[in-house]
């Protein structure tokens, strides 16, 4: 592909020069584009977002034209690793595009970033963006890709009464929403069933069990993945021993979708239908929610689930990638 020259015009500045009303034009019509490609309310992410432009912690970049902010990026640092959090420039300018204008700014961020002593891993998962957009960027920095989709059911034929909590599997297993103390057992539950995943090798949370409690921390307590469902998330428990055996963990991502953000079963209890009952439960939860539809993402060769989620009656609205960055 043909490398974009930066328009003369442009300047790029470190984001801790700007506060949050300097973003915020920008930011509705990117919530603007959340919402028409992927159901999705962005307002609550935008706003955390602007909420840590304002404490000028974040590593990033403006695009200034001619005086005007005209697109962002930016990236949170968690000591040796980083992960781009999001990439972002106006549709509206007739004279700029807006993919040169996102390919300059991720070419300034991926190169700090690189030149950022003991930095070992950035990841990247541009999920507003079409698989391949970005491609020349990640890949002229060295980037592994790995193309992800973003599936949709609709609802409005389930019916609206919420499931119950019961015993299944001839008693010996307990399906029950999830509880506020169940962050460490599923943690332990997550870091068991992606062992030797595609998906541990792009996010490395998965790989420990205090990785997978920050994964855990970030969809329960913050916005940033939509509004976390407690009565849309299920865990299975063995009945005897009480321990977690699989889950499924849903958000609001606007009034009308919830999206599943973890499902996920312990390898020996898998091929006997609890992936599917999971995911039979949680459409259902957030149909008697009001949600009229159920997105999730996967990775493109997780084969096995992508079969499971197809048969259910889901599919693909979207497809975005991945990206990974180890020394
Ligand atoms: C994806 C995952 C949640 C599916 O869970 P599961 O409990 O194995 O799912 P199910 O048993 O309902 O269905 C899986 C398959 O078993 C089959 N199956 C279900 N009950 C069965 C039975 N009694 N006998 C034989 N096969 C059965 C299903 O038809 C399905 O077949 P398919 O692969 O051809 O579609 C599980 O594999 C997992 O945890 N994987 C690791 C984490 C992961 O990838 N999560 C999804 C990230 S997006």
């Amino acid at each position: 592909m043909r490398a974009v020259a930066a328009p003369l015009q442009l300047e790029f500045l470190d984001l801790r020069h700007f506060r949050a009303q300097d973003l915020r034009t920008l930011l509705d019509e990117e919530s603007a584009l959340w919402r028409e490609r992927l159901h999705w309310d962005y307002s609550g992410s935008a706003n955390l977002l602007l909420q840590y432009v304002d404490s000028h912690l974040l590593i990033g970049y403006v695009a200034i034209d001619q005086g005007k902010v005209c697109g962002y990026t930016f990236c949170v640092q968690e000591q040796a690793k980083a992960i781009v959090g999001d990439v972002f420039a106006t549709r509206t300018h007739a004279n700029i595009s807006a993919a040169a204008v996102e390919k300059h700014l991720l070419d300034h961020l991926l190169e700090t970033l690189r030149a950022t002593p003991g930095m070992e891993r950035i990841e990247a998962q541009l999920l507003l963006h079409r698989h391949g957009e970005h491609h020349p960027s990640f890949v002229q920095a060295g980037f592994q890709q790995y193309q992800r989709i973003y599936l949709g059911s609709r609802l409005e034929h389930l019916a609206s009464e919420a499931p119950q909590e019961r015993l299944i599997q001839d008693g010996a297993l307990r399906l029950r929403r999830w509880q506020d103390g169940d962050f460490d057992a599923a943690a332990h539950n997550i870091t068991a069933a992606y062992a030797g995943h595609i998906d541990s090798t792009i996010n490395d949370q998965y790989r420990s069990v205090a990785g997978a409690s920050r994964f855990l921390h970030n969809i329960v307590r913050f916005p940033g993945c939509g509004q976390f469902s407690p009565e849309a998330s299920w865990v299975v428990l063995e009945e005897k021993t009480g321990v977690m055996q699989a889950l499924l963990l849903a958000s609001r991502i606007s009034t009308e979708a919830g999206h599943i953000t973890q499902v996920c079963v312990a390898p020996h209890l898998r091929q006997h239908g609890l992936g599917r009952l999971l995911l039979e439960t949680g459409a259902q939860s957030l149909r008697a929610l009001g949600c009229s539809l159920a997105t999730l993402t996967v990775t493109q060769s997780n084969e096995s689930a992508i079969r499971l989620y197809t048969s259910m009656g889901y599919q693909t609205l979207h497809s975005f990638d991945a990206m990974l960055w180890t020394v």
